[in-house]
């Protein structure tokens, strides 16, 4: 595992834009009140988004559960037992199948496919009495993510459908399901960042405290330092109790709250002028697990195919340094109109600078990273 003070540190800003940003849904995914025993085939309605209709169902079973499934109904229950939002097809980057991604478990029984073993190399899931974060580190073609950049998924979305559009996402965990593996509690608000071989989530329970501002989605472009504030370590599988965070974007200095809202996709940021760092909030009662104990049901679960198991294409100057403390994925979901290429990053330390645009299927996506050696 690499030392902080020598880990090449990457900071990546990824921004798309849909061309279409005048359709929102009549009837959002996030307002959607699905209980788990009455699940629909697919949950979207809306048939009229210009973006297309959900791919995949949420309706996940045993004839569903294979290596080609479209589940796009998830869980996030304990250290052993979670799924990941990652593309359906090998190869390709977040921003290119956002709203078709599909679940990813680490657990058989939940209908979806089974992340490869060897895949999850570190992990910190904590609970706090409002919701489930995660954070953890990838290889990220074994789940089919091409190219080294992120971006994140949730339940909003430019039009309100979600990404993946109608996806669900339940848990057993929270308070609300009783201490019953059994029953699962729907989560209407959450995000997850996947890029740069690093994840990060949170699900909220909508019965605890704030839960759209715990689970905000508008910070798209800040990555999970910004979104997931952790003290996840490469190597490590750790499950904690914890404090809730301030909300995203919330900061206080000198006792004074502040709310950052992030500048339109045209504007660059300049992550060492944002007015706060994040701290991962308090944890306790910190539990750590070897790592061949916890993913039982997967241990011979090999990468289907696409890539090699090692190394993300197209990655070859960010190398294995990307720390989570400078947001190891960085948000591609666009809300905005305009495109924007070659965004600032971080400018701080020197060397490699990389920065590249893409534009498929009417999304302009544009990314810049620069790579800091600490
Ligand atoms: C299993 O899921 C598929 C896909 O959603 C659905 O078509 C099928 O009816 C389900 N089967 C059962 C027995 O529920
Ligand atoms: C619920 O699941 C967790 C982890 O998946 C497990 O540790 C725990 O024993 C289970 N609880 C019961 C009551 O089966
Ligand atoms: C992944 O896709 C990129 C971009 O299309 C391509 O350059 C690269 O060769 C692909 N990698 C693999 C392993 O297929
Ligand atoms: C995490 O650790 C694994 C196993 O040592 C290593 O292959 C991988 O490159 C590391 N990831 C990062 C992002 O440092």
């Amino acid at each position: 595992m690499p030392g902080s003070s020598t880990l090449l540190s990457l900071t990546l800003l990824a921004v798309s834009a849909s061309v279409r940003a005048d359709y929102f849904s009549k009837d959002p995914l996030v307002d959607k009140v699905v209980p788990y025993n009455a699940i629909p085939y697919q949950v979207m309605t809306d048939t009229d988004d210009p973006r297309g209709f959900q791919s995949g169902y949420n309706q996940c079973n045993s004839s569903t559960e294979n290596p080609q499934s479209l589940c796009q109904t998830m869980f996030v229950n304990h250290l052993d037992d979670f799924c990941l939002w990652a593309p359906p097809q090998p190869n390709t980057t977040i921003s290119d199948s956002e709203q078709d991604e599909v679940a990813w478990c680490t657990k058989k029984g939940h209908g979806g496919r089974y992340i490869p073993a060897g895949a999850i190399q570190g992990i910190q899931m904590v609970q706090t009495q409002s919701y489930i974060q995660i954070a953890g580190y990838i290889n990220q073609a074994m789940v089919n993510i091409g190219g080294t950049y992120g971006g994140e998924l949730d339940s909003g979305g430019q039009d309100g459908e979600g990404n993946p559009m109608g996806g669900l996402v339940y848990t057993n965990a929270f308070p609300s399901a009783g201490g019953n593996n059994a029953t699962y509690v729907q989560a209407q608000h959450w995000s997850f960042f996947i890029g740069d071989n690093y994840f990060c989530g949170k699900i909220c329970d909508q019965t605890g405290s704030n839960p759209q501002g715990l689970c905000n989605n508008i910070y798209d472009r800040l990555g999970c330092e910004y979104n997931a504030p952790s003290n996840v370590e490469n190597g490590t599988f750790t499950w904690c109790k914890g404090d809730d965070m301030t909300p995203v974007g919330t900061y206080v200095v000198n006792g004074a709250t502040s709310v950052y809202t992030q500048p339109a996709e045209s504007v660059s940021i300049n992550f060492d002028q944002l007015p706060y760092t994040p701290t991962a909030a308090a944890t306790s009662e910190c539990t750590t697990f070897v790592s061949a104990s916890l993913f039982t049901d997967i241990a011979s679960v090999t990468a289907a195919s696409g890539p090699s198991a090692t190394g993300a294409s197209g990655g070859s100057a960010t190398g294995a340094g990307a720390s989570k403390a400078t947001g190891g994925a960085a948000g591609a979901t666009g809300k905005a109109s305009g495109s924007t290429t070659g965004s600032a990053a971080k400018p701080s330390g020197s060397s490699g600078a990389i920065a590249f645009g893409a534009s498929v299927g009417g999304v302009v996506a544009g990314f810049a990273a620069v790579l800091a050696v600490l």
